[in-house]
């Protein structure tokens, strides 16, 4: 048995001017199932969050609306909270950054680094609104790129050319707030000296701190020099004033990792655990941080050096994950792929979403993308066609021939053994974050389960009633396959999971319990654990374009990280082979071709893509081909593009050729061996 740990986890905290989305479930899922398993194991794991509730963007907002800052974080922390419930997101607590607690803490560290002489008080310029009266933030000033001449870039990066820079060196600079012309101004900033940390931070990464990924960035930032960090904004400014400094306010990036702290204070005081066993200096406590690979600068740099600096501990780790992509794109208000929490709620499972993001989550910090067919497809086969179908197939014949009744021992132990083999290596798998490894280990098990039965057909045996008995043994088999699955699964799908306990007629599981078989008891009547998913209700998760959402000017330009990417940079010539992976490309069979009425370039295909069915699709070489002699050809087509409407009708993919266009352009044929609907690799 291995020493009981005690944990304290993190998700990052969501900012409170907007919906929680699915970029940011992802995440919280990541983190709710490494808490389960880690609770499942008999570890103490506590997990807190909060609303990240301070800023420019929120005062802005809510002034935007004609509320107070407080009615609109108010508002919007119900909604998070409520979300992130419906999710099955298993939070200790989930606070504010704009609480008591958080203003003690805040002031409590800033005391501590300035009394070591962490903190330093330096005069800037800086852009500043002479009509709103306030100085800007970089993303508040908009103007002309310096590098490439693209207007209405941001004052801190180019989306065109992804330049870094200051708002001063913007061509014809204007203030999103006042739409005027800014000025500089000076104004005295407190300066947290991150430069005096750089060795304690790269000891702290050699401590496995980070993914190796990760380490490999933060490589690059050091050798770049850290740069010391103005933690203070001047008034008008929704936060918390410094002490000592009337009209300064702490940057929202300052109080809200404090904001992890404070929102375990709160838990510390309702379940009776010392703030100090996890935060004292030197701690043997652990504490993990979850995030998005955006923030990486904010929690592996600033962070760990502040709690330092502080005179507490570092955390144990910090885990990135990357972002959400939906059908292959960034998620876009504009294209309707901007899914918020709710939405998905509202018509489906969250265990569902749990499911596909955790069958799909490595643990490193590529993007994950969320295919709907895909997604659709996945559950189908997986949750419905292999995990439930073990239960349903054989609980109605143990309730039927033996009156519920399980039988008194396995019929095969050595396979029943092979189930139970297996456990470490899912655990190794779930505490690594390899989620996606621990659900192939165990979808591999589910196929094995199902092979027993077929192999056996209980539904065939049980027409005589003389075979009760091999009956009873089958499906006793079946069942206990089943339900050490369902304790394997118990951090995706916990509602599923505890449904299946009571099933059983057993308290909640504890990992340990798939070890041994259930056998000789009685199960409760078996009740449909899940329901297929119908392709048309999920493509209905993307709205109709929605023009009319344009982002309003308050709506939360947020801050590039310190080395972030910036959003929207030119694209990259290189990609990775998971990008190349994402693209499923099949050998496709051409059933028809015809000329389109008023389309000069184009042909309407109508293709076989064998299992996937038949679909239409449009390829612009009408130069290059005569649709008869099209017709009975193999060729390649990309079978997960996104449908795209067209003036003549929408195309259900893409057909691949060469060539430079016009008369001279290819199609791919695979050798006539191929058969439509193969996967090309
Ligand atoms: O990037 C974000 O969405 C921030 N609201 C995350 C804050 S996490 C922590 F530092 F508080
Ligand atoms: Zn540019």
């Amino acid at each position: 048995m291995k020493p009981h740990r005690r944990i304290l986890v993190t998700s990052a905290l969501p900012y409170a001017n907007g919906p929680i989305h699915l970029g940011y479930l992802l995440e919280a899922i990541q983190t709710d199932i490494w808490v389960r398993f880690q609770r499942l194991r008999g570890n103490e794991c506590l997990y807190v969050c909060a609303d990240d509730t301070h800023g420019t963007p929120i005062m802005l907002k809510a002034q935007a609306e004609g509320i107070s800052p407080e009615q609109l974080i108010e508002q919007v922390n119900v909604e998070h909270r409520r979300d992130l419930a419906d999710m099955l997101i298993s939070l200790d607590n989930f606070g504010s950054t704009h609480s008591a607690e958080n203003k003690v803490l805040c002031e409590r560290l800033y005391i501590a680094l300035r009394e070591a002489g962490h903190i330093e008080r330096r005069t800037i310029r800086q852009a500043y609104d002479a009509v709103a009266n306030m100085f800007l933030p970089d993303r508040y000033v908009k103007g002309t790129c310096p590098n490439c001449a693209t207007p209405g870039q941001y004052g801190d990066s180019c989306e065109a050319c992804g330049a870094t820079y200051t708002p001063a060196d913007l061509k014809d600079p204007i203030s999103v707030v006042s739409g005027t012309r800014p000025i500089e101004r000076e104004s005295e900033h407190y300066f947290f000296r991150l430069s005096k940390f750089d060795a304690d931070l790269r000891s702290w990464i050699t401590e496995g701190a980070v993914q190796e990924s990760v380490a490999r960035k933060l490589e690059e930032w050091f050798s770049q020099g850290l740069r010391d960090w103005d933690i203070s904004r001047d008034a008008p400014y929704f936060g918390f004033e410094i002490p000592g400094a009337p009209g300064k306010y702490f940057y929202v990036w300052f109080d809200a990792p404090i904001g992890y702290l404070a929102s375990f204070t709160q838990l510390c005081e309702r379940i009776g655990v010392r703030f100090d066993d996890f935060f004292a200096a030197g701690a043997s406590t652990e504490l993990h941080h979850f995030i998005g690979k955006d923030i990486l600068y904010f929690h592996t740099l600033f962070w760990p050096a502040v709690l330092q600096g502080a005179g507490l501990r570092r955390p144990t780790a910090v885990h990135a994950h990357g972002f959400v992509t939906i059908n292959g794109q960034k998620m876009s208000k504009s294209r309707g792929t901007f899914i918020t929490a709710r939405r998905y709620l509202d018509s489906f499972s969250p265990e569902y979403l749990r499911y596909y993001f955790a069958a799909k989550l490595g643990p490193g910090i590529e993007d994950l993308d969320m295919n709907l067919e895909e997604f659709t497809a996945r559950l189908n086969s997986d949750i419905v066609g292999k995990l439930v179908n073990i239960a349903s197939r054989c609980a109605g014949f143990i309730s039927k021939s033996s009156g519920g009744k399980l039988a008194a021992s396995l019929a095969d132990r050595d396979l029943f053994a092979a189930f139970t083999a297996r456990a470490e290596q899912i655990g190794a798998a779930y505490e690594s974050l390899d989620y996606a490894g621990a659900i192939r280990e165990i979808m591999a098990l589910a196929d094995r389960a199902n092979q027993y039965i077929d192999q056996r057909k209980p539904w065939m045996l049980a027409k005589n009633s003389e075979n009760a008995a091999e009956v009873q043994a089958i499906c006793t088999q079946g069942l206990n396959f089943f339900r050490t699955l369902m304790i394997y699964l118990s951090p995706v799908l916990p509602v599923m999971a505890a449904k299946s306990a009571l099933f059983f007629g057993e308290a909640p599981w504890c990992w340990s319990t798939a070890g041994t078989p259930l056998l000789g008891t009685t199960i409760q009547p078996y009740e449909a654990l899940a329901s297929r998913l119908d392709m048309k209700a999920v493509a209905g998760l993307i709205e109709p374009a929605a023009a009319e959402i344009a982002a309003p000017v308050t709506a939360a330009p947020r801050a590039a990280a310190p080395g972030a990417v910036a959003p929207g940079a030119a694209a990259p010539a290189m990609i990775s082979i998971e990008d190349f992976a994402r693209i499923d490309l099949r050998v496709a069979k051409i059933l028809s071709a015809e000329l389109i009425p008023g389309a000069d370039k184009l042909l309407k295909l109508r293709v076989d893509l064998g299992e996937q069915g038949e679909r239409d699709l449009f390829a612009g070489i009408r130069a290059a081909y005569d649709p008869a002699n099209l017709v009975g050809r193999l060729t390649v087509v990309v079978a997960n593009l996104q449908p795209r409407k067209m003036r003549f009708g929408t195309s259900a993919g893409m057909v691949l050729a060469a060539g430079p266009g016009g008369k001279d352009i290819f199609l791919l044929s695979p050798d006539s061996g191929a058969a439509p609907g193969m996967r090309v690799k």
